[in-house]
C-alpha cells in the first residue's frame, strides 16, 4: 500500500484528522458551517508549536543579519478590528475584491478564477465525457448530477450547438448555455467585483458611522502601530515587527480543507529598512524564509520558491526586488503542482505613506546615523499559519502497511503534539509506580506526553503513531532489576535501552528544548 495521492490523499487524511482530534468541521452537530474549522486537542497543540517556533526564530531568536549582523524584531499583538480609516488606507476598501459568478439555477457563488479547477473535478463533467450516449445520459444520470444543465432542461435544442463546439471547453459551455456551473450545470452569471472584508458594527447603533470590518490581514497593524514602536521601545532600522493573529476573509469559494477558508491565521513581519538596503533585505528574507520552511520538515521536492513575473508584482514591487512565494504541493495543488505558503513581497513604502496621508500623523524616522529623515521601505514575509499547519500535516502523513498502524504522522519532534507515550509494560510488577513517575518528570520538563497501560504494547505503538508522537517509552521487567527502559523511535521503529534518569535528557535534547 502506497501513501495515496491527490483526492485520495485528502479524503484520508481529513478523516484522520477528525478521528484523532486535529481538526474538525466548525459546528459540526449543527451541519457545520463553510469556511470555518476547529483544532482539536492535538490539531491546537501542534498549531501552537508551529506559531511558537515562528516567533522563536523572529522575535527571541532570529538568524544573524546579512554580514552576520544581529538583527532585531519585536512582536506585537493587535485588535481584530480597527479603526475603519485602517482599510481605507490601505486600500482594502476598494480594492480587496475577488471576481464573482453565480449560477443562474441553484444560485451557488464561484470564484472566477476557480471554476476551471472546479470543472475539473467536477463528478457531471467528468460522467458527461464519459457518456457514449447523450441523450440517454441527459435522460438518466444528466438528470441526477447536473439538473441545471442546458442539454438536460431542453435536449433538442442544445445538442445540435454542442456538434458546433470545437473542443472539449466548448463543448461544455454548449451543453451549458453558456460558463457551465460545476455543481449544477446550469450558467454562470459574469464574473462581478465581490469584496471580501467581513462587515460588522461597533457599538449600539447600525449605522454607516458604526460600520467596521475585522481584519483581512494583520499587516496593517505593524504599520499603523510603527511610530507606536519607534517611540516606545529602542529599536533602530533595520528592524522588524511581526505579529500573528487571526485574519478574516469572506472567501467566495472556501475550499481544500483548511487551505482556503473564512477564519484563518498569519503569522506576519514587516521589516523596515532605509530604501538603499531594500534588496539586500529582499534576498536575505527570500532566502531565509524558504530555510524555515525546509527546517521544519517540509524539504525535498514538495517545497519550492517561486520568484513572481513582472506582471504579477503589485504596483509598489515593480521597481524593486520583487516578490516570490514559497510553494507547497498540496495534493489539490493540480496542473500546476505548487500552490502558496507564504508570499515574500517588497512593499516599498506604500503603506507608511498611504497611513501618513489618511490618519495625517507624521510617520516618518529619524536615521541618526545617516542624519535623515526618511519613511522606510518594508519588507514582509507573509506566511500562513493554518496553510502551513495543512502543509505540515501533508508532509507527515505516511503509509506503512508492516506496522500496527498502516497510518502514521511523520512530525518533526519539535512540532509533535505528543513529546512521548510511557507505557508499563504490564500493570503490576512495580511497572506503574515507576512509569507514573516517569510519566510526571517527561510532563513537567519535555512536554506534553501520554500514559496509556491499556491493551497490547503493539496497540499503543499504533496509538501514538497516529498522533505522530516521536518516541515511546516503556517500562519493563528489566526496570525493575537494572533501572533501564526501552525507548522506541517512532521512524525508525528501533529501540535502545536507556537508564532510566537519562530518559528526560535523552528527550528534551531531540524534542528542541533548550
Ligand atoms: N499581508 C499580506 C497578505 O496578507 P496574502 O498572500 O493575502 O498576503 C498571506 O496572505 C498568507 O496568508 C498566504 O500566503 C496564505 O498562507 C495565508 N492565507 C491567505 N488567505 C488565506 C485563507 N483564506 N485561508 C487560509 N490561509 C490564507
Amino acid at each position: 500500500m502506497e501513501k495515496p495521492t491527490g483526492s485520495a490523499l485528502m479524503e484520508k487524511l481529513v478523516a484522520l484528522c477528525r478521528r484523532r482530534g486535529f481538526i474538525f468541521q466548525s459546528s459540526e452537530i449543527y451541519g457545520g458551517i463553510n469556511g470555518f474549522w476547529d483544532y482539536g486537542p492535538l490539531g491546537a497543540e501542534l498549531k501552537n508549536n508551529l506559531r511558537d517556533w515562528w516567533w522563536e526564530s523572529m522575535v527571541h531568536n532570529p538568524p544573524a543579519g546579512p554580514e552576520g549582523r544581529a538583527i532585531e524584531i519585536v512582536g506585537i499583538d493587535c485588535t481584530i478590528i480597527s479603526h475603519p480609516k485602517v482599510w481605507e488606507a490601505s486600500g482594502h476598501l476598494g480594492g480587496f475584491a475577488d471576481p464573482m459568478q453565480t449560477c443562474r439555477q441553484c444560485k451557488r457563488l464561484f470564484r472566477a478564477d476557480h471554476v476551471p479547477d472546479l470543472l475539473e473535478e467536477s463528478a457531471w463533467v467528468k460522467s458527461f465525457f464519459a457518456a457514449p450516449d447523450l441523450k440517454r445520459w441527459a435522460d438518466k444520470d444528466g438528470k441526477k448530477l447536473a439538473p441545471g444543465l442546458a442539454l438536460v432542461r431542453n435536449f433538442a435544442a442544445t445538442l445540435p450547438k454542442i456538434g458546433l463546439a470545437t473542443d472539449q471547453a466548448g463543448r461544455l459551455r454548449a451543453a451549458a448555455g453558456g460558463d457551465p456551473c460545476p455543481e449544477c450545470g446550469g450558467d454562470l452569471t459574469e464574473p462581478r467585483q465581490f469584496n471580501l472584508m467581513f462587515e460588522t458594527w461597533v457599538g449600539a447603533v447600525r449605522d454607516d458611522e458604526a460600520k467596521a470590518y475585522l481584519r483581512p490581514e494583520t499587516a496593517q497593524g505593524m504599520f499603523f502601530n510603527f511610530k507606536n514602536v519607534v517611540d516606545s521601545t529602542r529599536v533602530k532600522i533595520p528592524f522588524g515587527i511581526c505579529q500573528v493573529g487571526r485574519s478574516f476573509r469572506n472567501e467566495v469559494t472556501p475550499r481544500n480543507f483548511i487551505f482556503r477558508s473564512r477564519e484563518f491565521e498569519q503569522m506576519e513581519l514587516e521589516f523596515f529598512v532605509h530604501p538603499d538596503e531594500a534588496n539586500l533585505w529582499y534576498q536575505y528574507w527570500r532566502d531565509t524564509r524558504f530555510r524555515w520552511w525546509q527546517d521544519l520538515g517540509l524539504a525535498g521536492k514538495n517545497l519550492r520558491i517561486r520568484d513572481h513575473d513582472r506582471d504579477e508584482l503589485a504596483h509598489y514591487a515593480k521597481d524593486s526586488g520583487g516578490c516570490c512565494d514559497v510553494e507547497y504541493a498540496f495534493p489539490f495543488s493540480g496542473e500546476k503542482g505548487f500552490t502558496e505558503l507564504e508570499g515574500i513581497a517588497y512593499r516599498s513604502n506604500y503603506d507608511l505613506t498611504q497611513h501618513q496621508n489618511v490618519s495625517g500623523a507624521r510617520l516618518e524616522y529619524f536615521d541618526q546615523d545617516r542624519n535623515e529623515r526618511y519613511l522606510p521601505h518594508v519588507i514582509e514575509p507573509a506566511a500562513g499559519l493554518t496553510r502551513g499547519l495543512l502543509a505540515v500535516l501533508c508532509e507527515a502523513y505516511t503509509v506503512d502497511p508492516t506496522r500496527p498502524s498502516p497510518e502514521l504522522m511523520r512530525f518533526h519532534p519539535r512540532l509533535a503534539p505528543i513529546k512521548a507515550g510511557v507505557f508499563p509494560l504490564v500493570n503490576k510488577e512495580g511497572m506503574p509506580e515507576i512509569a507514573e513517575q516517569l510519566y510526571a518528570d517527561v510532563r513537567r520538563q519535555v512536554g506534553p506526553a501520554q500514559y496509556d497501560a491499556k491493551q497490547s504494547i503493539g496497540k499503543r505503538y499504533a496509538r501514538m503513531d497516529e498522533a505522530g508522537t516521536p518516541f515511546c517509552v516503556t517500562i519493563d521487567g528489566e526496570t525493575v532489576t537494572d533501572q533501564t527502559v526501552t525507548i522506541r523511535d517512532r521512524d525508525t521503529g528501533n529501540q535502545i535501552r536507556v537508564v532510566l534518569d537519562q530518559v528526560v535528557p535523552y528527550l528534551r535534547e531531540r524534542v528542541g528544548r533548550r
